[in-house]
């Protein structure tokens, strides 16, 4: 897996979204379907992609999907819709039909079925399985990714696309991209900075059935590593 390493995460932000809109420009009329993570490592992102490169950004080829969400309302700092809506869907201003939230509404298993079928109609798939343009992952110090923790590795060849989990420290409830759609995706990216993650990536660079996130990282079709130097810091890799 391809590991770009920049010194900072404000570097690794810009870095990542230049590497998005290149994607986008050089398919001009195509509509891409990325599935995005929530946690905190993105919001950076998204805050300097809303207000640094807005006006580079061609938006309406994107439909926003996501990878997981958290059962709280949309109105939470923990929602992950919520946060990207914050950060950047309502400064740039993007159309409503493009985009897609996991609602938190209801029962999770209801939605993760729910959910499941939207992408099942809009995204297009490889080999009778939706096959996302991009997939945007974090990995949590214990080497989870998406909702899928250790222990939940039933996940990683679930036949639902979505399913309902939970978060197994606080009990709360998640809906989570699965990892055969993840797997299937034509391009995983995982954005990954701060030094309390230097342990989990050397670890993820080291073997492909430590946790969660290492077994797709070495089983993704087109994988991308985007660190910062301190979360890169047991890697060998020069710094870019
Ligand atoms: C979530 C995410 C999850 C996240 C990791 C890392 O909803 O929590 O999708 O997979 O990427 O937990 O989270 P941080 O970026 O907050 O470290």
């Amino acid at each position: 897996m391809k590991r770009n390493i920049y010194q900072s995460s404000t570097e690794v932000s810009y870095a990542l979204i230049r590497h998005i809109i290149k994607m986008l420009s050089n398919e001009p009329e195509r509509v891409f379907h990325i599935a995005f993570s929530g946690g905190s490592t993105p919001i950076q992102m998204f805050d300097l992609w809303a207000n640094d490169f807005a006006d580079l950004t061609p938006w309406k080829q994107i439909r926003f999907w996501w990878v997981d969400e958290r059962w709280v309302h949309s109105d939470s700092k923990e929602n992950n819709y919520g946060q990207m809506k914050r950060y950047l869907l309502d400064v740039v201003g993007i159309p409503p039909e493009h985009i897609f939230p996991i609602l938190t509404e209801g029962h999770p298993a209801a939605e993760a079925k729910r959910y499941s079928a939207l992408v099942d109609k809009h995204v297009p798939k490889r080999r009778d399985i939706p096959s996302f343009d991009l997939v945007l992952l974090g990995v949590g110090s214990d080497g989870h990714t998406s909702s899928i923790f250790p222990g939940q590795e039933h996940l990683l060849s679930s036949p639902h696309t979505y399913e309902a989990t939970e978060n197994p420290y606080n009990k709360q409830s998640r809906i989570a991209l699965t990892g055969v759609p993840i797997i299937n995706a034509r391009q995983v990216i995982f954005l990954i900075t701060g030094d309390e993650k230097a342990k989990v990536v050397h670890q993820l660079c080291s073997s492909g059935d430590m946790f969660p996130a290492a077994y797709i990282a070495h089983r993704a079709r087109k994988v991308e590593l985007f660190l910062d130097s301190v979360a890169a810091r047991g890697l060998s890799a020069a710094i870019q």
